[in-house]
């Protein structure tokens, strides 16, 4: 089994993304640790126990870290996941917890320490760039560093060049990008060029449903108010589901395929967050990410439909194949 940890920020997909790396008997989550994105911290540390709590896994722990990013002020995305973060979902808030001992950093410097955990990271990179600040040699024992965030040749999705995740803190993805330069290391971006393919079609959802009408229930219930979003906003018919994806490249990264180079954020002005990679060689510096620009859409949807539904990979290709091969033929 894969130790990893979480850094997330529930969030809708975030919260699908947490289902399926719970679904996969390959990880070991030794922990869930919560930064200020989608939602602000406290409320991603709620919704993170109401996801576990539908798992039946409140046994896994969950941090809360930081609060706002690392200089701009914060900004939260409650108009694209919604009031409660969770799509509008109101689920009951989980209540007599205990609370926890450590601070989100605290837990990923303590663990990481351990070696061969790796960390999948969904939201701003804030407790990751505090986490250089405080404990960088912790940052260097991750065995891998998986990023939802950036976007190389796609648009972005909160300015013309700029992904939410590190639009919202580029001067945390910034550090992090910086370090993983400096110390050979190298980021996995899933960026939206790979993450926009995933689209959950209402098609999906209905089939998702009939075949577990538990999951399929929950997961209407928290995107919902995402399909709404994205009809609004982008014209798209169901909603772009970006977090599961990286917790699928974790689990089987030939999912993806694309290219290495030196790659940077920017942290002001029109481009502010724009991720700068380096494909041409310009700079004549070593890469520091993999940057992912093509997915195998078929592959992810039976990867992600098994596990969150619990039914074999025949049954998915048997009742869902016409329904996501429509859009992704
Ligand atoms: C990213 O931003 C958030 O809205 C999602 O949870 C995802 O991590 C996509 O830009
Ligand atoms: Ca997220």
């Amino acid at each position: 089994m894969k130790k990893i940890i979480i850094d997330c920020d529930p969030g809708i997909d975030d919260s699908l993304a947490i289902m399926l790396a719970l679904q996969s008997p390959e990880l070991q989550v030794l922990g869930l640790t919560i930064v200020a994105g989608n939602a602000p911290v406290e409320m991603g540390f709620q919704n993170a126990k109401k996801v576990l709590k539908f798992l039946n896994r409140l046994d896994v722990p969950v941090y809360a870290g930081e609060a706002a990013p690392r200089k701009r002020e914060y900004v939260n995305a409650l108009d694209t996941h919604g009031a409660d973060g969770l799509g509008e979902s109101f689920l009951p808030e989980v209540e007599n917890q205990p609370i926890p001992e450590k601070t989100a950093v605290e837990f990923l410097s303590d663990e990481l320490r351990k070696g061969g955990v790796s960390i999948i990271a969904l939201g701003p990179m804030t407790n990751l760039a505090k986490l250089v600040d405080t404990d960088p040699e912790a940052l260097l024992m991750a065995e891998r560093i998986v990023s939802m965030g950036g976007n190389f040749r796609s648009h972005g999705n909160c300015s013309p060049v700029a992904e939410y995740n590190y639009w919202e803190d580029p001067d945390s993805a910034k550090v992090v990008y910086a370090f993983a330069y400096e110390h050979q290391r190298m980021i996995e971006m899933v960026g939206l060029d790979v993450t926009r393919e995933i689209v959950l079609t209402p098609e999906i959802l209905e089939k998702m449903i009939t075949a577990n009408p538990v999951v399929g229930d929950f997961v209407k219930k928290i995107t919902k108010f995402y399909f709404q979003f994205h009809w609004e906003w982008e014209h798209i018919r169901g909603c772009v589901i970006n977090d599961p994806l990286a917790v699928a490249c974790f689990l089987n990264p030939e999912l993806l395929s694309g290219l290495e180079a030196f790659t940077d954020v920017e942290t002001t002005g029109i481009s502010l967050g724009q991720t700068v990679v380096d494909s041409m060689g310009f700079y004549r510096k070593e890469s520091n990410a993999r940057v992912f620009t093509k997915v195998d859409t078929i592959g992810f949807w039976e990867l992600f439909l098994t596990r969150i539904l619990q039914i074999s990979k025949k049954q998915v290709q048997e009742e869902f194949r016409e329904v996501y091969l429509e859009k992704n033929q």
